[in-house]
């Protein structure tokens, strides 16, 4: 029989494939859940509801590292904000793509297989890898058969499958960011109750007093938190901690889906704000305006291109390479103080600090003032000579 490898979390969407995969499809399936950082119990439950099914063989990976390192470290480079979304699932998935189709190649597979519905953008984010990385055959089981939620429900109680989860909402969590959709959280007009929230703390129960956080960076990427030196991995670890409980990284918005459907979507991702608004503040110190305007108009398009399943684009290659040049000199010391959910740098340091503290001085002598006259007879000198016109003319 030939075989298919699922991308699997164990939740109710590809549980339900992988009956359908058997049945409706005639394949054998092996599952593969990446570690990308959910919660540990998510992974074994993965394990064990694919045991349930009685797949031919589960794979665990464990990517939380590379994801770090290889998505999440260019995601901090480029402050890559897509309408204020740090994408922590959208950077995700070209790493899950990538490992399954490693999977697919060592199992000899005919088709790689997903959970996706036709609604959202995890869809198109995993074909554009296997597409492009692979030549595996693509089949998405919900969408293909225009499934609903209360459909795949019956399915799965007619055919006896384990569904191990009564959870309401839709959460798809990373060492990144959490992201929490559905039920009564669809409609933007309805309030999200406290209980959604896992990883931030609100006004109200953040920390009662102020707290300080320093953030060295070398070269673009943070590198210790508070004066202890860790790998990437673990310092986003604790930026998530020390953020989220003064309030930090909540965000409530309605997003522009790939499809053209705008959704409220809601985020905790406190590690990743504190993280990029540090990162920002230090290439405030270093970079020129030119530079800084540029990474700006970069960082948009880079996010865009993450956003919507682009990861392969060559233009994303081209910026990494860009913003790497620019990263060279954002490296030193970051002071961010933290009050529920307000964060301000307080102190920048670097030794690539682009600020002349003695010329900018209001008690510099040495730069004569008088030798600003000339530049500013010209400046504006075009609006100058046009405002005259108008003045003639009325
Ligand atoms: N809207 C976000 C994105 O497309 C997050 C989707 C996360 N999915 C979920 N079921 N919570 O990247």
């Amino acid at each position: 029989m030939d075989k298919v490898i699922l991308a699997f979390s164990g939740g109710l969407d590809t549980t339900v494939c992988v009956k359908l995969l058997e049945e409706n499809y005639n394949l054998e399936v092996i599952t593969v859940c990446v570690d990308v950082g959910q919660p540990k119990k998510e992974v074994e439950k993965a394990e064990e509801v694919a045991k349930q099914l009685n797949v031919k063989k589960h794979y665990t990976i464990d990517g939380k590292n590379e994801f770090a390192n290889d998505y999440i470290a260019k995601g901090i480079k480029a402050n890559a904000l897509y309408e204020g979304y740090p994408l922590s699932t959208a950077i995700a998935r070209p790493l899950i793509a990538m490992k399954i189709i490693e999977i697919a190649e060592k199992e000899n597979a005919l088709a790689i297989a997903h959970g996706c519905t036709g609604k959202g953008n995890d869809q198109f984010r995993f074909e554009a890898v296997i597409r492009s990385m692979s030549n595996f055959k693509i089949i998405a089981p919900i969408r293909e058969l225009n499934l609903t939620r209360t459909e795949e429900l019956d399915y799965a109680k007619k055919h006896n499958i384990p569904l191990s989860s009564d959870k309401l909402y839709s959460i798809d969590e990373n060492i990144w960011g959490r992201s929490i959709e559905g039920d009564i959280l669809e409609n933007p007009a309805n309030e999200p109750p406290e209980e959604i929230y896992e990883w931030t703390a609100t006004g109200e129960n953040a920390n009662e007093a102020p707290e300080k956080v320093a953030i060295e960076f070398e070269k673009g990427i943070p590198v210790a938190i508070n004066g202890k030196t860790m790998s990437l991995l673990d310092l986003i670890g604790v930026a998530n901690e020390i953020a989220g409980k003064n309030g930090i990284g909540r965000i409530d918005t309605i997003e522009n889906r790939m499809i053209g459907l705008k959704s409220r979507e809601i985020y905790e991702v406190p590690g990743a704000i504190l993280l990029i608004k540090s990162h920002q503040a230090l290439e405030e110190l270093v970079l020129t305006k030119d530079e800084l305007l540029f990474a700006e108009f970069m960082s948009t398009k880079y996010a865009d291109l993450a956003y919507t399943a682009l990861w392969h684009e060559p233009l994303r290659e081209d910026m990494d390479q860009a913003i790497d040049h620019m990263q060279r000199r954002v490296s030193g010391k970051v002071v961010m103080k933290l009050f529920k959910g307000s964060i301000i740098p307080l102190s920048r340091k670097s030794e690539y600090s682009l600020h002349d503290i003695e010329h900018v001085s209001f008690e510099d002598k040495e730069n004569d003032q008088k030798e600003v006259e000339g530049m500013i007879k010209h400046h504006g000198l075009q609006a100058n000579i046009y405002q005259k016109l108008n003045r003639k003319e009325s």
